[in-house]
Protein backbone atom coordinates (compact mmCIF):
# COMPACT_ATOMS: atom_id res chain seq x y z
CA UNK A 1 0.00 0.00 0.00
CA UNK A 2 1.41 3.04 -1.31
CA UNK A 3 0.76 6.02 1.78
CA UNK A 4 -0.29 9.16 1.54
CA UNK A 5 0.98 12.09 3.90
CA UNK A 6 -1.78 14.94 4.55
CA UNK A 7 -0.11 16.39 7.85
CA UNK A 8 2.29 18.90 6.48
CA UNK A 9 0.37 21.30 8.71
CA UNK A 10 2.53 19.61 11.41
CA UNK A 11 5.41 19.20 9.46
CA UNK A 12 6.15 19.28 5.69
CA UNK A 13 7.54 16.00 3.94
CA UNK A 14 8.79 14.86 2.02
CA UNK A 15 11.49 17.50 2.19
CA UNK A 16 12.74 18.74 -1.30
CA UNK A 17 16.27 16.36 -1.80
CA UNK A 18 18.16 19.55 -1.93
CA UNK A 19 17.67 19.83 1.90
CA UNK A 20 18.86 16.90 2.29
CA UNK A 21 22.18 17.70 0.39
CA UNK A 22 22.99 20.66 1.88
CA UNK A 23 22.87 18.95 5.36
CA UNK A 24 25.08 16.25 4.36
CA UNK A 25 27.31 19.08 2.91
CA UNK A 26 27.24 21.53 5.96
CA UNK A 27 28.86 18.93 7.98
CA UNK A 28 31.09 18.24 4.98
CA UNK A 29 32.34 21.45 4.20
CA UNK A 30 31.40 23.55 6.68
CA UNK A 31 30.97 22.73 9.91
CA UNK A 32 32.32 25.54 11.94
CA UNK A 33 30.36 28.20 14.36
CA UNK A 34 29.40 30.93 12.42
CA UNK A 35 30.60 34.34 13.10
CA UNK A 36 32.73 32.54 16.31
CA UNK A 37 36.16 32.27 14.63
CA UNK A 38 38.15 33.78 11.45
CA UNK A 39 38.80 30.34 10.07
CA UNK A 40 37.55 29.01 6.55
CA UNK A 41 34.64 26.61 8.32
CA UNK A 42 33.86 29.28 10.58
CA UNK A 43 33.43 31.76 7.66
CA UNK A 44 31.91 29.33 5.40
CA UNK A 45 29.20 28.60 8.08
CA UNK A 46 27.91 32.27 8.54
CA UNK A 47 27.96 32.19 4.85
CA UNK A 48 25.25 29.94 5.06
CA UNK A 49 23.62 31.70 7.43
CA UNK A 50 23.80 35.18 5.54
CA UNK A 51 22.62 33.74 2.57
CA UNK A 52 19.34 32.36 4.49
CA UNK A 53 18.64 35.57 5.97
CA UNK A 54 18.94 37.31 2.72
CA UNK A 55 16.69 34.67 1.07
CA UNK A 56 13.98 34.95 3.83
CA UNK A 57 14.16 38.87 3.61
CA UNK A 58 13.22 38.08 0.01
CA UNK A 59 10.54 36.00 0.25
CA UNK A 60 8.42 38.14 2.60
CA UNK A 61 9.74 41.89 0.74
CA UNK A 62 11.98 43.16 3.72
CA UNK A 63 14.13 45.40 2.59
CA UNK A 64 16.57 44.81 5.13
CA UNK A 65 18.06 41.00 5.83
CA UNK A 66 19.20 42.19 9.32
CA UNK A 67 15.31 42.57 10.82
CA UNK A 68 15.06 38.47 10.21
CA UNK A 69 16.21 37.06 13.49
CA UNK A 70 16.86 33.01 13.36
CA UNK A 71 14.79 31.23 16.02
CA UNK A 72 14.17 27.19 17.10
CA UNK A 73 10.51 27.45 15.41
CA UNK A 74 7.82 29.33 15.26
CA UNK A 75 6.85 29.17 19.12
CA UNK A 76 10.23 30.87 19.91
CA UNK A 77 10.05 33.65 17.28
CA UNK A 78 6.32 34.10 18.98
CA UNK A 79 7.60 34.15 22.54
CA UNK A 80 10.24 36.53 21.15
CA UNK A 81 7.49 38.76 19.69
CA UNK A 82 5.13 38.72 22.71
CA UNK A 83 7.84 38.86 25.64
CA UNK A 84 9.28 41.47 23.81
CA UNK A 85 6.77 43.84 23.94
CA UNK A 86 4.37 43.29 26.46
CA UNK A 87 4.59 44.48 30.11
CA UNK A 88 2.49 44.75 32.99
CA UNK A 89 -0.64 46.97 32.61
CA UNK A 90 -0.48 46.74 28.47
CA UNK A 91 -3.21 45.38 27.02
CA UNK A 92 -2.92 42.96 24.36
CA UNK A 93 -6.04 41.30 21.55
CA UNK A 94 -5.92 38.32 20.15
CA UNK A 95 -8.61 35.98 18.40
CA UNK A 96 -10.41 32.65 19.25
CA UNK A 97 -8.86 30.38 16.81
CA UNK A 98 -5.33 31.17 18.12
CA UNK A 99 -2.64 28.36 18.18
CA UNK A 100 -1.11 27.47 21.89
CA UNK A 101 2.03 28.96 20.70
CA UNK A 102 -0.21 32.25 21.07
CA UNK A 103 -2.54 31.59 23.74
CA UNK A 104 -0.52 29.81 26.29
CA UNK A 105 2.46 32.32 26.43
CA UNK A 106 -0.34 35.47 26.38
CA UNK A 107 -2.30 33.27 29.38
CA UNK A 108 1.28 33.52 30.98
CA UNK A 109 1.68 36.91 30.81
CA UNK A 110 -1.51 37.48 32.11
CA UNK A 111 -0.68 36.33 35.35
CA UNK A 112 2.31 39.00 35.16
CA UNK A 113 -0.29 41.88 34.82
CA UNK A 114 -1.07 42.24 30.91
CA UNK A 115 -4.09 42.12 30.08
CA UNK A 116 -5.95 40.27 27.57
CA UNK A 117 -8.72 40.38 25.21
CA UNK A 118 -9.82 37.39 22.92
CA UNK A 119 -12.00 38.32 20.03
CA UNK A 120 -14.66 35.27 19.24
CA UNK A 121 -14.45 34.17 15.82
CA UNK A 122 -17.69 32.97 13.94
CA UNK A 123 -18.15 28.95 14.17
CA UNK A 124 -16.59 28.86 10.44
CA UNK A 125 -13.70 30.76 12.07
CA UNK A 126 -14.02 34.33 10.75
CA UNK A 127 -13.10 37.41 12.12
CA UNK A 128 -15.06 40.25 12.09
CA UNK A 129 -12.97 43.24 11.97
CA UNK A 130 -15.45 45.54 14.04
CA UNK A 131 -15.10 42.87 16.31
CA UNK A 132 -11.26 43.57 16.87
CA UNK A 133 -12.10 47.38 16.21
CA UNK A 134 -14.62 47.57 19.41
CA UNK A 135 -11.46 45.32 21.15
CA UNK A 136 -9.05 48.28 20.87
CA UNK A 137 -8.71 50.24 24.17
CA UNK A 138 -6.07 53.70 24.39
CA UNK A 139 -3.86 51.18 26.16
CA UNK A 140 -3.33 48.55 23.91
CA UNK A 141 0.14 47.76 22.58
CA UNK A 142 -0.26 44.74 20.56
CA UNK A 143 -2.61 42.54 17.94
CA UNK A 144 -1.79 39.44 17.85
CA UNK A 145 -3.74 37.21 15.04
CA UNK A 146 -2.77 33.72 13.18
CA UNK A 147 -2.21 34.27 9.35
CA UNK A 148 -4.30 31.18 8.70
CA UNK A 149 -6.06 28.67 11.54
CA UNK A 150 -4.19 25.45 11.66
CA UNK A 151 -7.35 23.84 12.17
CA UNK A 152 -9.87 24.74 9.58
CA UNK A 153 -7.53 27.01 7.47
CA UNK A 154 -9.31 30.06 7.76
CA UNK A 155 -7.22 32.91 6.64
CA UNK A 156 -7.89 36.17 8.66
CA UNK A 157 -8.00 39.76 6.87
CA UNK A 158 -4.45 40.50 7.81
CA UNK A 159 -4.27 43.72 5.61
CA UNK A 160 -7.69 45.28 7.26
CA UNK A 161 -5.84 44.26 10.12
CA UNK A 162 -2.51 46.00 9.60
CA UNK A 163 -4.41 48.92 8.91
CA UNK A 164 -6.39 49.42 11.73
CA UNK A 165 -3.97 48.54 14.10
CA UNK A 166 -1.65 51.31 11.88
CA UNK A 167 -4.30 54.17 12.12
CA UNK A 168 -4.67 52.92 16.06
CA UNK A 169 -0.67 53.14 16.67
CA UNK A 170 -1.05 49.60 17.48
CA UNK A 171 2.02 46.50 17.04
CA UNK A 172 0.47 44.01 14.81
CA UNK A 173 2.00 40.28 15.04
CA UNK A 174 1.08 38.12 12.55
CA UNK A 175 1.49 34.13 13.09
CA UNK A 176 2.64 33.13 10.41
CA UNK A 177 3.42 29.22 10.41
CA UNK A 178 0.73 27.84 8.23
CA UNK A 179 1.28 30.17 5.16
CA UNK A 180 4.97 31.30 5.07
CA UNK A 181 6.02 29.51 1.95
CA UNK A 182 2.30 28.45 0.75
CA UNK A 183 0.79 31.64 0.38
CA UNK A 184 2.97 35.06 -0.82
CA UNK A 185 3.77 37.59 2.20
CA UNK A 186 4.75 40.68 1.69
CA UNK A 187 5.50 42.35 5.13
CA UNK A 188 5.87 45.91 3.63
CA UNK A 189 2.99 45.90 1.32
CA UNK A 190 0.61 44.01 4.40
CA UNK A 191 2.29 46.59 6.95
CA UNK A 192 3.14 44.02 9.36
CA UNK A 193 5.19 44.96 12.69
CA UNK A 194 6.05 41.61 13.29
CA UNK A 195 6.13 38.50 11.43
CA UNK A 196 6.52 35.20 13.34
CA UNK A 197 7.46 32.04 11.13
CA UNK A 198 8.35 28.37 11.07
CA UNK A 199 10.97 26.82 8.73
CA UNK A 200 9.76 23.19 9.01
CA UNK A 201 6.25 23.60 7.42
CA UNK A 202 5.81 25.43 3.84
CA UNK A 203 9.39 26.36 3.73
CA UNK A 204 10.49 22.77 3.28
CA UNK A 205 13.03 23.04 6.44
CA UNK A 206 14.33 20.86 8.45
CA UNK A 207 12.73 20.92 12.12
CA UNK A 208 14.42 23.43 14.67
CA UNK A 209 14.29 26.77 12.47
CA UNK A 210 12.08 29.26 12.14
CA UNK A 211 12.19 33.24 12.59
CA UNK A 212 10.82 36.58 13.26
CA UNK A 213 10.68 39.75 11.08
CA UNK A 214 11.27 42.62 13.11
CA UNK A 215 10.03 46.08 11.48
CA UNK A 216 12.80 49.01 11.50
CA UNK A 217 11.63 51.03 14.39
CA UNK A 218 10.13 48.21 16.41
CA UNK A 219 12.31 47.27 19.20
CA UNK A 220 12.28 44.02 21.74
CA UNK A 221 13.20 43.46 24.90
CA UNK A 222 15.54 40.24 24.27
CA UNK A 223 14.23 36.45 25.55
CA UNK A 224 17.58 35.79 26.72
CA UNK A 225 20.78 37.46 26.53
CA UNK A 226 24.56 35.91 26.09
CA UNK A 227 27.46 35.03 23.87
CA UNK A 228 26.73 36.17 20.04
CA UNK A 229 30.40 36.15 18.59
CA UNK A 230 29.99 40.03 18.14
CA UNK A 231 31.50 42.91 20.62
CA UNK A 232 33.16 39.76 22.67
CA UNK A 233 34.75 42.24 24.43
CA UNK A 234 31.65 43.65 26.68
CA UNK A 235 29.87 41.75 29.01
CA UNK A 236 26.66 43.21 28.19
CA UNK A 237 24.14 42.36 25.01
CA UNK A 238 24.96 43.97 21.93
CA UNK A 239 22.09 46.13 20.60
CA UNK A 240 21.94 45.60 16.90
CA UNK A 241 20.03 43.69 14.99
CA UNK A 242 20.02 39.80 14.49
CA UNK A 243 22.37 39.88 17.57
CA UNK A 244 20.48 41.72 19.84
CA UNK A 245 18.18 38.12 19.48
CA UNK A 246 20.28 35.15 18.75
CA UNK A 247 22.39 34.35 21.52
CA UNK A 248 24.28 31.50 21.14
CA UNK A 249 25.01 28.97 18.49
CA UNK A 250 22.72 29.07 15.45
CA UNK A 251 21.00 25.53 14.40
CA UNK A 252 23.54 25.93 11.32
CA UNK A 253 23.01 22.31 9.96
CA UNK A 254 19.23 23.15 9.92
CA UNK A 255 19.51 26.52 8.57
CA UNK A 256 21.59 25.23 5.92
CA UNK A 257 18.58 22.88 4.84
CA UNK A 258 16.08 25.99 5.66
CA UNK A 259 18.39 27.45 2.78
CA UNK A 260 17.96 24.83 0.46
CA UNK A 261 14.25 24.70 0.88
CA UNK A 262 13.79 28.53 0.24
CA UNK A 263 16.05 27.98 -3.17
CA UNK A 264 13.17 25.18 -4.21
CA UNK A 265 10.52 27.29 -3.67
CA UNK A 266 12.12 30.21 -5.38
CA UNK A 267 12.40 28.07 -8.26
CA UNK A 268 8.37 26.87 -8.27
CA UNK A 269 7.29 30.20 -6.72
CA UNK A 270 4.79 30.47 -3.58
CA UNK A 271 2.22 31.45 -6.21
CA UNK A 272 2.58 28.29 -8.01
CA UNK A 273 2.12 26.63 -4.39
CA UNK A 274 -0.91 28.17 -3.27
CA UNK A 275 -3.02 27.75 -7.05
CA UNK A 276 -1.49 23.70 -6.52
CA UNK A 277 -3.16 23.89 -2.10
CA UNK A 278 -6.24 25.95 -3.24
CA UNK A 279 -6.82 22.84 -6.56
CA UNK A 280 -6.37 20.29 -4.05
CA UNK A 281 -8.89 21.99 -1.35
CA UNK A 282 -11.41 21.87 -4.15
CA UNK A 283 -11.20 18.53 -5.06
CA UNK A 284 -11.64 17.59 -1.46
CA UNK A 285 -14.15 19.80 -0.72
CA UNK A 286 -16.16 18.91 -3.63
CA UNK A 287 -15.78 15.76 -3.10
CA UNK A 288 -16.33 15.59 1.02
CA UNK A 289 -19.51 17.30 0.81
CA UNK A 290 -21.18 14.47 -1.08
CA UNK A 291 -20.53 11.85 1.48
CA UNK A 292 -23.22 11.53 3.95
CA UNK A 293 -22.44 11.42 7.14
CA UNK A 294 -19.13 14.09 7.30
CA UNK A 295 -19.50 17.43 8.25
CA UNK A 296 -17.04 19.88 7.07
CA UNK A 297 -15.57 22.93 9.02
CA UNK A 298 -14.14 26.20 8.42
CA UNK A 299 -15.07 28.45 5.54
CA UNK A 300 -15.62 25.39 2.88
CA UNK A 301 -14.28 28.04 0.20
CA UNK A 302 -11.08 27.14 -1.48
CA UNK A 303 -10.33 31.33 -1.88
CA UNK A 304 -10.74 31.84 1.85
CA UNK A 305 -8.56 28.89 3.34
CA UNK A 306 -5.15 27.91 2.83
CA UNK A 307 -4.63 24.01 2.65
CA UNK A 308 -5.92 23.11 5.92
CA UNK A 309 -8.88 21.27 5.70
CA UNK A 310 -11.19 19.98 9.07
CA UNK A 311 -14.22 17.41 9.01
CA UNK A 312 -15.69 14.56 11.42
CA UNK A 313 -17.68 11.18 10.64
CA UNK A 314 -20.58 11.10 12.30
CA UNK A 315 -20.57 7.86 14.05
CA UNK A 316 -16.56 7.59 14.48
CA UNK A 317 -14.58 9.68 16.71
CA UNK A 318 -11.69 11.52 15.02
CA UNK A 319 -8.92 9.29 16.64
CA UNK A 320 -10.81 6.69 15.26
CA UNK A 321 -11.00 7.60 11.90
CA UNK A 322 -7.43 8.54 11.60
CA UNK A 323 -6.41 5.09 12.87
CA UNK A 324 -8.68 3.37 10.21
CA UNK A 325 -7.04 5.86 7.90
CA UNK A 326 -3.59 5.47 8.16
CA UNK A 327 -3.75 1.54 9.33
CA UNK A 328 -6.54 0.49 7.00
CA UNK A 329 -5.80 3.17 3.33
CA UNK A 330 -2.31 4.22 4.45
CA UNK A 331 -3.79 7.77 4.86
CA UNK A 332 -1.62 10.02 7.60
CA UNK A 333 -3.82 12.85 9.30
CA UNK A 334 -3.78 14.55 12.40
CA UNK A 335 -6.84 13.89 15.03
CA UNK A 336 -7.78 16.05 18.02
CA UNK A 337 -7.45 19.46 18.94
CA UNK A 338 -4.25 20.60 17.32
CA UNK A 339 -2.48 22.22 19.76
CA UNK A 340 -6.02 24.89 19.30
CA UNK A 341 -8.25 23.99 22.34
CA UNK A 342 -9.84 28.01 21.77
CA UNK A 343 -9.83 27.04 17.92
CA UNK A 344 -12.59 24.00 18.63
CA UNK A 345 -14.41 25.79 21.47
CA UNK A 346 -15.13 27.89 18.70
CA UNK A 347 -15.77 24.89 16.08
CA UNK A 348 -17.79 23.60 18.81
CA UNK A 349 -15.89 20.66 18.39
CA UNK A 350 -14.28 20.89 21.81
CA UNK A 351 -12.91 18.63 23.46
CA UNK A 352 -12.88 16.06 20.85
CA UNK A 353 -11.71 17.73 18.25
CA UNK A 354 -11.74 17.01 14.28
CA UNK A 355 -9.55 15.06 11.81
CA UNK A 356 -7.49 17.38 9.65
CA UNK A 357 -6.02 16.82 6.42
CA UNK A 358 -3.38 19.68 5.55
CA UNK A 359 -1.72 19.21 1.70
CA UNK A 360 1.64 20.24 0.71
CA UNK A 361 3.40 20.80 -2.51
CA UNK A 362 3.98 17.32 -3.11
CA UNK A 363 0.76 15.93 -2.87
CA UNK A 364 -1.56 15.20 -5.77
CA UNK A 365 -5.42 15.09 -6.88
CA UNK A 366 -5.23 11.17 -7.28
CA UNK A 367 -4.20 11.38 -3.43
CA UNK A 368 -6.92 13.45 -2.36
CA UNK A 369 -9.57 10.98 -4.72
CA UNK A 370 -7.82 8.18 -2.80
CA UNK A 371 -8.72 9.76 0.23
CA UNK A 372 -12.32 10.46 -0.33
CA UNK A 373 -12.50 7.18 -1.20
CA UNK A 374 -11.45 6.03 1.91
CA UNK A 375 -13.60 8.05 3.46
CA UNK A 376 -16.62 6.88 1.40
CA UNK A 377 -15.97 3.46 2.82
CA UNK A 378 -15.38 5.03 6.44
CA UNK A 379 -18.94 6.87 6.44
CA UNK A 380 -20.49 3.95 5.74
CA UNK A 381 -19.38 1.49 8.23
CA UNK A 382 -19.77 4.40 11.18
CA UNK A 383 -23.36 4.37 9.89
CA UNK A 384 -24.01 1.09 10.17
CA UNK A 385 -23.24 1.32 13.92
CA UNK A 386 -19.97 -1.07 13.04
CA UNK A 387 -17.61 -1.63 16.22
CA UNK A 388 -14.07 -0.31 16.69
CA UNK A 389 -12.91 -3.91 16.44
CA UNK A 390 -14.94 -4.55 12.97
CA UNK A 391 -13.90 -1.32 11.79
CA UNK A 392 -10.29 -2.27 12.29
CA UNK A 393 -10.30 -4.49 9.44
CA UNK A 394 -11.39 -2.36 6.66
C1 LIG B 1 -0.78 28.46 13.71
C2 LIG B 1 0.43 27.85 14.36
N1 LIG B 1 1.15 28.58 15.21
C3 LIG B 1 2.27 28.10 15.79
C4 LIG B 1 2.70 26.82 15.54
C5 LIG B 1 3.95 26.33 16.19
O1 LIG B 1 4.91 26.02 15.24
P1 LIG B 1 6.31 25.35 15.69
O2 LIG B 1 5.99 23.94 15.99
O3 LIG B 1 7.19 25.53 14.53
O4 LIG B 1 6.76 26.08 16.88
C6 LIG B 1 1.97 25.99 14.67
C7 LIG B 1 2.37 24.59 14.44
O5 LIG B 1 1.58 23.72 14.25
C8 LIG B 1 0.81 26.53 14.06
O6 LIG B 1 0.09 25.80 13.22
Amino acid sequence: MTTIYFDNAATSWPKPEGVRAALIDYFGDAGGNPGRSGHRMSIAAARIVENAREALAELFHANDSSRIVFSHNATHALNLALYGVLQPDDHVVTTSVEHNSVMRPLRHLETLGVELTVVDCTPDGMLNINDVRSALRFDTRLLVTTHASNVMGTLMPVGELAALARERRILYLVDASQTAGAIPIDVQGIGLDLLAFTGHKGLLGPTGTGGLYIREGVTLIPLIRGGTGSESAKETQPEFLPDLHESGTLNVAGIAGLAAGLRFLSEIGVEAVEVHERNLVAEFLAGASEISGITLYGPKDPARQCGVVSFNVAGAVPSEVGSILDQSFGVMARTGLHCSPAAHRTLGTYPTGTVRFSFGWFNTTAEVDRALKALREIAAWASSGATVSARGNI
